[in-house]
């Protein structure tokens, strides 16, 4: 009894697979969950609501309204009731959908009232798998925070072999079970996370920034969010959003705005990641007025920012661990052993220019990780929010030779 006390939804969408749904229920029923069943319209062709009803115990839910009676079923309810969200098997139609907030349901509105986590099972052809639309909504749902079930490789419906069929119930089932044990992982335990640019003001209309997406610190502050940690995400001007609700987002603009948040919580943290692509110059002065094209040049003087990671290093407790980020165009590792001397980081994780597929604004992201005691690891381009993982996992190694502060 493994998932005892789990509240989880079931969405089951218009694939062959649906039929899979009901062993699903069934295992997830027999580990101690609680599963209330939501179904697109298509998913009925495929499997009964009679046959998941009465497998939860509970009404499968299908559609907004219930005719007989006029009664409403209130997909914000739905969203906050749940611990987690499982769509499987997720089709083509509903992955599209689900990206690009398109709710013409009551699954996809639930989806996106939802407050827990979600994971997402895909089964399709092949084909449609490789689709480079599939391919793009799964990595939308990925950098929303979703967790995907990769599917399996083997003999799909249509007759056709390769990837596309659905994960075997049992492996899903797992999945969920390794899931609610990870949440724990960092209970009671709080990080600050820097991340985005810093957009330093030179008048009340431009600044000094960087094309720094804040893609990496985000998927670092809710993979730590989804271990169980408290997280202090202290970012610069982006436009993405936070998921999980252990994220406490501190908004700033400038370097030095920065860097008071940072000091303010920092010790109260049991380490900090910074991911932030701060400024190093700012203006001396901001102009109030918007400067004036004049036809003669134009000279601003700058002052150097502070250094918010040396700042931390410098406060910095034996039992607080400290990451830093280098992005090196050259001589990267000594370039990175050197910061991470200089600004007492417990490791460094480095991303080269020269990567393609690297650094600012993309998806994915290459990167090295060294840390204090030599010890250099390599890893291969992955999606950001698995690099988080990546990254998380060494935090959570090095802490085991920190003693407990908290
Ligand atoms: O020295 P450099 O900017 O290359 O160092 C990068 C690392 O230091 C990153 O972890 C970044 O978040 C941090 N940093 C900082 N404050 C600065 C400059 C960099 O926290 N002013």
């Amino acid at each position: 009894m493994q998932l005892q006390g789990k509240k989880i939804i079931l969405g089951v969408t218009g694939s062959i697979a649906a039929y899979k749904a009901a062993y699903l229920l069934r295992g997830l029923i027999k580990q101690g969950a609680e599963v209330q069943v939501v179904m697109t319209p298509y998913a009925k062709e495929f499997i009964s609501p009679l046959t998941l009803s009465s497998l939860s115990g509970k009404p499968a839910l299908n559609s907004f309204f219930v005719a007989s009676d006029g009664q409403w079923n209130s997909h914000v309810d739905l969203g906050l009731w749940a611990n987690l969200m499982v769509i499987a098997p997720a089709t083509a139609a509903t992955i599209g959908k689900m990206a690009n907030g398109i709710c013409d349901n009551l699954l996809i509105t639930t989806y996106l009232s939802a407050k827990c986590p979600v994971m997402v099972a895909p089964a399709m052809d092949l084909d449609m798998f490789q689709h480079p639309s599939t391919k793009r909504n799964i990595e939308l749902l990925r950098s929303y925070g979703n967790l995907i079930i990769e599917p399996a490789s083997g003999e799909l419906a249509s007759g056709l072999i390769g990837k596309g069929r659905m994960q075997e119930p049992d492996t899903i089932i797992s999945k969920i079970i390794d899931f609610f044990a990870e949440k724990k992982k960092l209970l009671n335990r709080t990080y600050l996370v820097t991340a985005g640019p810093t957009h330093e003001k030179i008048d009340p209309v431009r600044y000094i920034g960087n094309y720094s997406s804040g893609k990496m610190g985000f998927a670092i502050a809710e993979h730590l969010a989804n271990l169980g940690a408290k997280v202090i995400l202290v970012t610069g001007p982006v436009a993405i959003q936070c998921r999980n609700s252990n994220i406490n987002r501190i908004d700033v603009v400038l370097a030095v705005e920065m860097l008071e948040k940072c000091l303010k919580h920092f010790e109260a943290c049991n380490g900090a990641i910074m991911v932030a692509a701060v400024a190093d110059f700012a203006p001396i002065i901001t102009e109030t007025k918007k400067i004036k094209r004049t036809s003669g040049n134009y000279f601003i003087e700058l002052r150097p920012n502070p250094d918010i990671a040396a700042s931390l290093g410098k406060i910095k407790l034996d039992n607080q661990i400290l990451v830093g980020f280098a992005l090196e165009t050259d001589d990267e590792e000594l370039n990175a052993i050197a910061k991470m001397e200089k600004k007492n980081l417990d490791f460094i994780v480095l991303n080269s220019l020269r990567d393609s597929g690297s650094g600012f604004q993309y998806d994915t992201n290459r990167i090295k990780i060294l840390d204090k005691n030599g010890i250099v690891q390599a890893f291969d381009l992955k999606q950001k929010s698995e690099v988080a993982v990546d990254i998380v996992n060494k935090l959570i190694e090095m802490e085991g030779g920190i003693t407990e502060r908290f």
